[in-house]
């Protein structure tokens, strides 16, 4: 059997959304994607949002929007994809990272509070593979430290913390649609917030900075507009926009998918924990399940991460690894000065975690596939 890391598998609903789209005569930014915003405000209980192009460019404009530039630091964790911290080089700011907490492998709240200086303007948390962060601890100490709490929420669209959904916690929140994402759009994604100014700003920046945009000038209004800014081009299209209200329509089974998967994984793997730690969860949030991480107990075991993952690849399984630390890359190991002892809790989980397949498309034979070569394998490296 062959069991990929990813496999997507779009449906009826979503070329019939796409379809409906390429009828109306209209496929950029325009009413699909008005729609496609006001769907991810009531799932995410937040009152604005504005679609941008991808979950990078939404985090970037969240900087932009919040003046974030030149001078100034942001705080976020050293355990995330790239996307999180080169928007704030891009901004012009320093990039500030954090350990994270080995348990939940989300940004630990005792490193930030390390690192916060009279510079700090912001903490970019990271909802790592859709587990909500700590946001009581992280949202007190940016209030008594007046500083932003945006929240890299590119995993935990579905998650809760607490009984509030993620987007309706920080003062701005990213989702990504890539379409490995439990929501895609091809390409996409979306900043939400309260506050109605700060969308705004986004949504201005995201298409030039004109005061009136094509759908505006297209569908009877004036011809006439200024640029009252450096824009950039980061909207998105109604094409995408369509793509991803095709799969919000079963957005309710999908999920419950991806809970039905975590729960046989869970199921499967619970007689050798004390070989490899199952993903934390706890009845204080909801989990998105993004991703399902593994972490090997490599004290028990006579085989490294790498060589378990070429182990599983040699029986037709693809794994990943989320993430490879930012202070590993060589060009931020260039660019910015780290003490990798200021990580010593992400260096230990980066050479345990797998990332096992999943997505709505994994059937339960090919999930028992994987958790008994995992098994296999264990029996075979176990140190006795
Ligand atoms: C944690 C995290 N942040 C941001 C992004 C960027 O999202 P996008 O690919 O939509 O730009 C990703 C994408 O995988 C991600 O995993």
């Amino acid at each position: 059997m062959k069991v990929p890391f990813f496999r997507l598998k779009l449906g009826a609903a979503e070329k019939s959304a796409v379809s409906d789209v390429i009828k109306s005569g209209w496929v950029t930014t325009g009413p699909r994607v008005k729609e496609f915003e006001q769907k991810i405000c009531k799932l995410a209980d937040a009152k604005y949002a504005v679609a941008v192009s991808s979950g990078t460019a939404g985090l970037f404009l969240a900087l932009k929007a919040l003046s974030i530039g030149k001078g100034d630091e942001v705080i976020t964790s050293a355990y995330t994809m790239v996307a999180t911290v080169e928007v704030i080089l891009h901004c012009g700011a320093k990039p500030v990272l954090a350990d994270i907490d080995p348990v939940t492998l989300n940004i630990d709240f005792n490193s930030i509070k390390e690192k916060i200086t009279k510079k700090t303007k912001a903490i970019i948390a990271v909802d790592i593979a859709g587990w909500p962060c700590d946001y009581k601890s992280l949202k007190k100490m940016a209030k008594d430290n007046n500083l932003y709490l945006i929240d890299d929420a590119a995993h935990a669209l579905g998650g809760k913390y607490g009984n509030k959904p993620i987007g309706s916690i920080a003062d701005l929140s990213v989702f990504s649609f890539y379409p490995t994402k439990n929501i895609t759009s091809g390409e996409g994604g979306m900043v939400v917030s309260n506050s109605k100014k700060t969308i705004e700003k986004i949504k201005h920046l995201s298409l030039h900075a004109m005061s009136s945009s094509g759908w505006k000038r297209y569908s009877g209004g004036s011809w006439r507009y200024d640029v009252t800014d450096l824009g950039y081009k980061f909207n998105l299209s109604d094409l995408s926009a369509g793509l991803a209200l095709g799969q919000l329509k079963r957005s309710d089974t999908l999920q419950n998918k991806r809970i039905k998967l975590a729960a046989r994984y869970r199921k499967n793997l619970n007689d050798i924990t004390e070989y490899i730690e199952l993903p934390f969860e706890d009845k204080t949030s909801t989990h998105a399940w993004h991703l399902f991480i593994i972490k090997l107990n490599l004290s028990k075991l006579k085989i490294t991460r790498n060589q378990f993952i070429a182990e599983m690849e040699k029986r037709g399984i693809g794994c990943g690894v989320h993430f490879i630390p930012i202070y590993r890359f060589s060009y931020y190991k260039k660019s910015l000065k780290f003490n990798i002892k200021d990580f010593s809790n992400c260096e230990k989980s980066f050479k345990r975690v797998i990332s096992l397949p999943f997505y709505i498309d994994l059937s339960y034979p090919e999930l028992d596939y994987v958790c008994e070569a995992i098994k296999k394998l264990i029996k075979k490296y176990k140190k006795i």
